[in-house]
């Protein structure tokens, strides 16, 4: 599968790039190649009779304003966006949905009108996510987050609030970002404390001390941070902290097991990997452009785990 770049926005025309069907859809990120929405999202416009191309573009966070005026110019139908421009694309679309809003991360962007809209697909995609990987409801779950200031981790935190969880604990290497965001969820978690005295909201330090009196209270551990995308990334968790009763869901999207699965698997612990993830968030992407139902059958065929 062929990446773009910006230079190959800059000459769309003399590229051949809106050759029949035309790329009018991609998805924006730094780095992209490894991505696994173009062949899912071809899929799902071959099976819809859409006659419309999705491409994978490698844009800089310094290259993104630029890029956004020309996916604009070239009638672009709409974006979805990756690692790092969830929270910095905001700043760049007219509209930004009410829930993407209070995220304050957008990974899909809809050009309409004349408009560019954007919106949080991963926070409505985690709860069909987990239910998928686990048949388990999160509304049910004592959640553990780990990468909580991040693009996503801030998505899935509040999706666990609109949820109810039964508690959430929040993680991430600058604590103060865990610590901001704890403050405010907080009026979201005041609610009856139906499991007894503990605290259903926290921001714990990312160390292992901090950790391992959660574990036992802990049914779903989430790592939201970018560890796990190279290949010799340290463990975003302990050896030690992994426990059997523990669910493990890893956002990264691939097949190959990340050594967090490995090692979670080794535990005894349920595993699951992000492609479930990315199926849920890019089919809600996918309506939200062509405002008609995703094929997901064909999607998750064209992402091999069927
Ligand atoms: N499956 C899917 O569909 C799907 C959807 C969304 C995201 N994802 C995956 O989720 C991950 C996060 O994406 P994002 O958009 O949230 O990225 P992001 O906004 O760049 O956030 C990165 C997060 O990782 C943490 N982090 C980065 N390097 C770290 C390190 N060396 N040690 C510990 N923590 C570190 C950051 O902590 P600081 O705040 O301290 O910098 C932050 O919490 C990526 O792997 C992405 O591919 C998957």
């Amino acid at each position: 599968m062929t990446t773009h770049t910006l230079a190959d926005l800059q000459k769309w025309e003399e590229k051949g790039r809106d050759r029949s069907p035309p790329i009018r859809l991609g998805v924006v990120g730094d780095p992209v190649a490894h991505s696994l929405s173009p062949q899912m999202q071809n899929a799902a416009l071959e099976k819809s009779g859409l006659d419309f191309r999705y491409a994978a573009f490698q844009i800089s966070p310094n290259e993104l304003a630029e890029a956004f005026d020309l996916f604009r110019k070239r009638d672009f139908v709409g974006l979805n966006l990756t690692v790092p421009h969830k929270i910095a694309a905001l700043a760049l679309v007219d509209e930004v949905e009410e829930h993407a809003r209070e995220i304050g991360a957008i990974n899909t962007v809809v050009f309409r009108g004349g408009k560019s809209s954007g919106w949080n697909t991963d926070a409505p995609g985690f709860v069909a996510a987990i239910r998928d990987a686990f048949s388990v409801d999160l509304r049910d779950l004592r959640v553990l987050l780990l990468g909580a200031g991040g693009g996503a981790g801030r998505a899935l935190a509040r999706q666990c609030a609109w949820e109810n969880c039964e508690r959430l604990v929040l993680v991430n290497r600058t604590f103060e970002k865990a610590q901001a965001l704890a403050r405010e969820l907080a009026p979201s978690f005041a609610g009856p404390r139906v499991l007894g005295p503990e605290a259903r909201l926290e921001a714990v330090r990312w160390e292992e001390n901090a950790l391992r009196p959660q574990i036992a209270r802990i049914d779903l551990v989430v790592n939201a941070t970018t560890l796990g995308l190279k290949l010799f990334d340290p463990l975003p968790l302990s050896r030690s902290l992994l426990a059997p009763h523990l669910m493990i869901y890893d956002l990264i999207a691939q097949e190959r097991p990340t050594s967090l699965l490995e090692a979670a698997a080794e535990a005894g612990a349920r595993c699951a990997n992000g492609l479930t993830l990315l199926l849920h968030q890019s089919a809600l992407a996918f309506e939200l452009w062509f405002d008609r139902p995703a094929p997901r059958t064909e999607m998750r065929v064209a992402l091999r785990f069927a």
